[in-house]
């Protein structure tokens, strides 16, 4: 019988784990540059935290459980309620502003598709205590600066900007409700997953006539570089942008205006956020969202922490990895490679290879050795090369006692070294 993994979930085999780190470490190292401070929580929470104000769309794709003494948990499907009510409940001691990075694996029970999984990790930065469009700009300076340090350009993805108070203005406009907003945000954010049909119905029970959905189509299509505000109030029609104004100075100052552009049509689906709001897509817009985040300035205070300004950002592995490839920028050989390995052409030599194996080991060497011995070196030399290795030790019974041969595999260069300064042969090299 032939098992399978969970739909929608992934087995991790050496070349997969090797990815996966190297994604960690760019995150990880990102974020310490951009002065984010590393914290985790538990892998499952109260279901009751997820329903106060993460929105329907999640709590729709929650793993929910109960324990044995009748608790509803749910694995964790996002990182924002947890890190609000670990900020809520010791706001008073920790110091100001806050900020901080984490990168768990969140589980949501999605309908796994291209770019969507039921298991992903994702990379968040959140930054808590500073109102401002200083803070809003500086989170996605961290977001653009992961991106460069991957290889990526301004010609390969975009963060795309907007602000829930600007969209709010519009659809009031165009005939929603107040009390139906949160409901028209989460209905936006969904709108190109549904059919037509059933869009136009279900803004028509928000008060939207078909005329206005349309209207709204129309302005979610304009797109508006840094800097060009003046150009977006003429063509929405709106009086004033001044919720984007500093925003778009703050953008211009980090320098980071030409990977930005303002999109109406970004509202996210959580219903948590409260000002600027962003999505990062690549440019051909073909693939679902590679990260997404925006400000939240109520979350903690609902959680019963202090009023308290927050900022922060998602982005999974999935998505960018595709991105990645699609654009030739994936590293091939991510995996650790070993230093040396050692390999014995005889059974008197291959006596030795323990104890030289322990010995660079020791030494903080990357060491591996061949379990056969054989006087077939041609062999062995593959085998070396495989394992993508930077030298060969090769014993054998032609070399003096003491001394071995050492190939390095890049320039095939091969020369007798002695034992006890063979660590920093290599080390050099
Ligand atoms: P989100 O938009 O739900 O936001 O997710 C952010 C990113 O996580 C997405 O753009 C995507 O890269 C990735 N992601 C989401 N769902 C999946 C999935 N099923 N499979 C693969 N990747 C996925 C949030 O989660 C917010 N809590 C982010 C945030 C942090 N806002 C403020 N701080």
């Amino acid at each position: 019988m032939k098992l399978q993994g969970p739909r929608g979930t992934r087995d991790f085999y050496p070349k997969e784990c090797a990815w996966q780190n190297f994604l960690l470490e760019a995150w990880r190292k990102v974020s310490v540059r951009n002065g984010f401070e590393e914290v985790d929580g538990p892998f499952f929470e109260s279901l009751d935290l997820y329903k106060i104000k993460s929105g329907e769309g999640i709590v729709n794709e929650l793993f929910h459980f109960e324990d044995r003494g009748g608790r509803e948990l749910a694995i964790r499907p996002e990182f924002t309620p947890t890190l609000a009510r670990m900020v809520a409940s010791k706001a008073n001691s920790l110091q100001k502003p806050i900020k901080w990075f984490c990168v768990p694996n969140l589980c949501r029970a999605e309908r796994p598709q291209r770019g969507r999984l039921r298991e992903f990790l994702q990379w968040n930065c959140d930054l808590i205590g500073v109102d401002g469009a200083m803070a809003d700009a500086e989170c996605i300076f961290t977001l653009v600066d992961l991106l460069r340090e991957l290889g990526l350009e301004p010609q390969h993805v975009r963060v795309k900007i907007s602000h829930r108070q600007t969209v709010r203005t519009i659809l009031t406009k165009l005939g929603v409700a107040e009390d139906k907003l949160l409901t028209a945000f989460d209905l936006l954010d969904r709108r190109d997953k549904m059919d037509a049909d059933a869009f136009t119905k279900a803004a028509s029970e928000l008060g939207m006539a078909p005329e206005q959905v349309e209207r709204f189509e129309q302005i979610c299509r304009f797109r508006y570089p840094c800097g060009s505000l003046a150009q977006m109030c003429e063509q929405t029609g709106l009086d004033s942008l001044h919720e984007l104004e500093e925003l778009d100075a703050q953008l211009q100052a980090f320098g980071i205006a030409d990977w930005c552009e303002y999109d109406l049509g970004i509202v996210r689906g959580l219903a948590y956020y409260t000002g600027t709001v962003f999505e990062l897509h690549e440019t051909s817009g073909a693939m679902r969202a590679m990260a997404g985040g925006g400000r939240y300035d109520k979350l903690i205070e609902l959680f019963g922490g202090p009023s308290m300004g927050a900022v922060g950002f998602g982005m999974g592995d999935v998505v960018l990895s595709e991105v990645l490839a699609d654009k030739g920028l994936m590293p091939q050989d991510v995996s650790p490679r070993p230093d040396v390995f050692i390999v014995a052409t005889s059974d008197a030599s291959a006596t030795q290879v323990p104890m030289l194996t322990a010995s660079l080991r020791e030494q903080g060497l990357h060491a591996r050795f061949s379990y056969k011995t054989t006087r077939n070196l041609g062999k062995l030399l593959k085998d070396a090369a495989n394992a993508r290795s930077r030298f060969v030790v090769i014993l054998d019974d032609d070399t003096p006692n003491g001394q071995v041969q050492v190939k390095d595999l890049q320039t095939s260069e091969q020369q007798t070294v002695a034992i006890e300064s063979l660590a920093s042969h290599v080390a050099l090299a």
